[in-house]
């Protein structure tokens, strides 16, 4: 059966009703769909394709004032906030297709390389379709609310002595030679899911905006977000595509320096990645955009990721920041690699927050002064608050 349905400002065609039946959708009456059912015209789908859903997508498109009046030129600034997903990242979009597709294909197991997020994910989905997950992590240097969430979706968890590039290494070899479906981002059903974050963007503004950054890590999210304007634009739901502009640390640089970095080091774990699984689609898009790669230090993520909380009050996990902190050296640095110090007035910029800031709050935790009591009275309070 095919319904129409709004979504947003745009009627879309909502199909697979059928599939309510089934054993992981709950109920026939009206509920939140995930990207699934609102694109599955984009997606590699089908009728018989069971739905695992946890309601993703949708995010909010926020205008940002504080951060458009830091860019000036009259431009407009919005920042995608994936960190609202089920999860708490972008990673929910990828996940839903590809372990929808795994359990059409009937796997009984999943398994991931990750620097946190992807392992809460495929826990989540895994646990919503019944089936097992096991997730491979470089010891202590998963930020604690990612393996929180993991372990309570009771994912088999593996620490090994090395870092996310061993870990994907064996998660590569495993896979092939045994009945377990890779969730990683090399699985091309997770780039699928992923490019719907560029259709929501255009369908809230309208078009394409002219500037899209973001931070990279394994760098498959760049390339999610290029092949979903791309297809929108074939498709004439938008005019035109963006700058893709992506952002790595300054110690774990692959894509910019354009060399294996063999021990990748930054404070923003979640792209601690020194060998990229799609470093090539990242720079085809790169070129292919006009846009570019650059880097920022760990300290310019830190001082975005509290700029951003205190001034627009959404706070994002450090590898987030690193969207905001590039948008800052576009907009002030001389040494950056794409300088929005001439772009067209009147520019529309969109940031990919990719995080929940309480994913990863260890180092803001560090900076919060230890709590002082004060005795139970008004005039203690005001004191104590400065009025
Ligand atoms: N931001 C966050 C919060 C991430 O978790 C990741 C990647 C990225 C950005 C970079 O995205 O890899 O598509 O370029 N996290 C992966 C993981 C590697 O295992 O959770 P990318």
């Amino acid at each position: 059966m095919i319904l129409h349905r709004a979504y947003g400002s745009t009627i879309i065609r909502i199909c697979f009703e059928e599939k309510m039946q089934m054993e992981w959708t709950t109920s026939k009456l009206p509920r939140s769909t995930g990207v699934i059912e609102h694109y599955c015209e984009y997606l590699p789908v089908a009728e018989a394709t069971p739905i695992v859903s946890l309601g993703e997508g949708n995010t909010p498109l926020i205008y940002c004032p504080q951060l458009s009046k830091r860019v000036g030129r009259g431009c407009e600034v919005f920042v995608k906030n994936e960190g609202v997903n089920p999860t708490g990242s972008f990673k929910d979009r990828g996940m839903t297709v590809a372990v929808s597709k795994a359990i059409e294909d009937g796997a009984t197991a999943l398994i991931c390389a990750s620097t946190g997020n992807t392992s809460a994910s495929a826990a989540a989905y895994a646990a919503r379709a019944g089936i097992l997950c096991a997730v491979i992590l470089p010891v202590g240097k998963i930020a604690r609310g990612k393996l929180i969430q993991a372990f309570a979706c009771g994912a088999k968890i593996v620490a090994i002595e090395g870092n996310f590039d061993d870990a994907l290494r064996i998660v590569r070899e495993l896979g092939e030679s045994r009945n377990l479906i890779i969730v990683n981002s090399i699985n091309p059903d997770r780039i699928a899911g992923q490019k719907t974050a560029a259709f929501e963007i255009v369908d809230v503004l309208g078009d394409a905006p002219h500037f899209h950054l973001l931070p990279v890590g394994n760098a498959g999210n760049v390339t999610a977000y290029w092949a979903g304007y791309r297809e929108y634009q074939a498709r004439r739901r938008s005019t035109k595509l963006p700058a893709m502009i992506g952002f790595q640390t300054s110690g774990a640089a692959p894509i910019f320096y354009d060399r294996i970095i063999e021990k990748p080091e930054t404070i923003a774990s979640a792209i601690r990645i020194g060998n990229p699984a799609r470093w090539k689609q990242a720079r085809a898009t790169i070129a292919e955009s006009r846009g570019a790669i650059d880097i920022i230090i760990d300290d310019e993520i830190i001082a975005a990721q509290t700029w951003l909380s205190r001034r627009e009050g959404i706070f994002v996990e450090p590898a987030s920041a690193a969207a905001i902190a590039g948008l800052f050296k576009c907009c002030e640095s001389n040494e950056a690699a794409y300088s929005f110090q001439k772009i067209p007035e009147e520019s529309r910029i969109v940031c990919t927050v990719t995080g929940h800031g309480l994913k990863d709050p260890d180092v803001i935790i560090e900076r919060m002064k230890e709590l002082k009591s004060v005795p139970a009275t008004v005039n203690d309070v005001q004191r104590a608050i400065g009025l």
